[in-house]
């Protein structure tokens, strides 16, 4: 008996040593976890910390780039120069931000000295022409990030005929396509990211040609264009009113085809010869974002303009009589007022004057193009030897806009 009970207290004893040093282990686990708790809490504040950091940062290096930008963007021989024998310039792609290119032609002298002539230039990116599509819409996409936060961006294609503008912006359908169905296609995705934090956003496009200082509206019905007088219109609150123009509502990325399917049916209208009209004018595809959040009570509305520019070539005005004389005037009068343009903004001091109104493509875009607003251009250039020489002007133009600077773009809330 005895025995028993002394066992019985044997074993109280080690369940009781065992029990005590479980609770010296939960103890332990317990600090731990306290100990594991803090650190996460000190993490996440860091990690607040950062995000607060990394969208302050995002922000300057935006602001810093508010300026105008310039990306040179050289296409590659298309298969009929190849078939043709076409003869490909001599150009060099280097820098370490990919953002250099040298062209070099061979000059002979009167003596019959033939030696390298080189033209050295530097923009914010170059693209040489194996860049596909989606590599020059990374470049872009902040931009059209920056139009959803509530500012007004223009992005353009300049460039003689051939060079690649149409392309850059529109591209063929699929895995090629071009700069405004990726930029409709990332806002509608964005859109509906933000729409958990309450916002809410409209996708309005409006589609116009300028032509011969005429407004066109591409999105129209057919048998109406041309015959509507189209006015412009700033308000007071900044935005740009254009009379009677149509407007789609964009509420899903494939909308965007049957919008290009329209613009190109209208365009075909217009023209006798569509690639010649298209040449001879501008294409503006004004992009209008409405941010509203009903819980913060904040409004945003960004403005996405894509420009295809009618071509650079410089056309010879000798010649010319008639339609085909005021198209050429009309044309350079508009090309050379952008860069008057461009160059006031690179000169202007404080409230000086710009001539926004010496031409209807700066006129629309006047909101656009100046202190609150994001500006790039497309220089678009075709690799052959054979344009050289517009080449060269292309790149020159190109380099008076690169040093122009704009001040820092500022968000526009309603
Ligand atoms: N990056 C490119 N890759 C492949 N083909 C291109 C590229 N850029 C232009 N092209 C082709 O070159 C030709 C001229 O381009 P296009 O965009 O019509 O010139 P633009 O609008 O400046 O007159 C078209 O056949 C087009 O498909
Ligand atoms: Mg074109």
């Amino acid at each position: 008996m005895l025995y028993a009970v002394c066992c019985i207290l044997y074993v109280l004893k080690r369940l009781d040593e065992s029990l005590a040093s479980r609770e010296k282990a939960l103890e332990d686990v317990q600090v731990n976890l306290k100990d594991e708790r803090q650190k996460l809490k000190s993490l996440e504040t860091k990690l607040l910390d950062e995000e607060k950091m990394r969208r302050k940062l995002h922000n300057s290096i935006q602001e810093l780039k508010g300026n105008i930008r310039v990306f040179c963007r050289v296409r590659p021989p298309v298969a009929s120069e190849m078939a043709n024998h076409g003869k490909v310039a001599s150009m060099r792609f280097y820098g370490d931000d990919n953002d250099k290119m040298e062209l070099s032609e061979e000059v002979s002298s009167t003596l019959g000295k033939v030696t390298t002539k080189s033209y050295p230039f530097s923009f914010d990116k170059v693209f040489p022409p194996e860049s596909t599509q989606e590599e020059c819409f990374e470049e872009i996409s902040q931009l059209v990030q920056s139009a959803l936060d509530g500012y007004n961006v223009c992005i353009f294609a300049y460039g003689q005929t051939g060079s690649g503008k149409t392309y850059t912006m529109e591209g063929p359908p699929g895995a090629g396509k071009g700069m405004i169905p990726r930029a409709v296609q990332q806002i509608y995705q964005v859109a509906q990211q933000l729409n958990e934090s309450n916002w809410h956003y409209t996708m309005e496009g409006q589609f116009m040609e300028i032509y011969n200082e005429t407004v066109h509206d591409l999105l129209g019905d057919c048998s109406n264009y041309g015959k509507i007088k189209h006015d412009i219109r700033h308000e007071k609150s900044g935005k740009t009113v254009i009379t009677d123009m149509t407007s789609v509502l964009l509420d899903s990325p494939a909308r965007v085809n049957t919008m290009l399917r329209k613009a190109s049916q209208n365009r075909a209208t217009g023209a006798t010869n569509m690639n010649e009209r298209s040449s001879r004018s501008h294409s503006v595809f004004m992009l209008r974002l409405n941010g509203d959040n009903p819980v913060t009570g904040e409004r945003t509305t960004g403005v996405l303009n894509l420009i295809d520019l009618a071509g650079s070539e410089r056309l010879a005005m000798s010649g010319s009589t008639g339609n085909r004389l005021k198209e050429t005037q009309a044309i350079n009068k508009s090309l050379s007022c952008l860069g008057d343009v461009i160059s006031a903004l690179l000169n202007n001091k404080e409230g000086g004057h710009i001539p926004y109104r010496n031409s209807k493509l700066t006129y629309l875009l006047q909101n656009s193009l100046g202190g609150n607003s994001k500006t790039l251009m497309f220089v678009n250039i075709s690799p052959l030897s054979e344009h050289f020489n517009e080449t060269l002007c292309s790149l020159r133009f190109a380099t008076k806009v690169n040093s122009c600077r704009i001040g820092t773009a500022r968000r526009l809330t309603r």
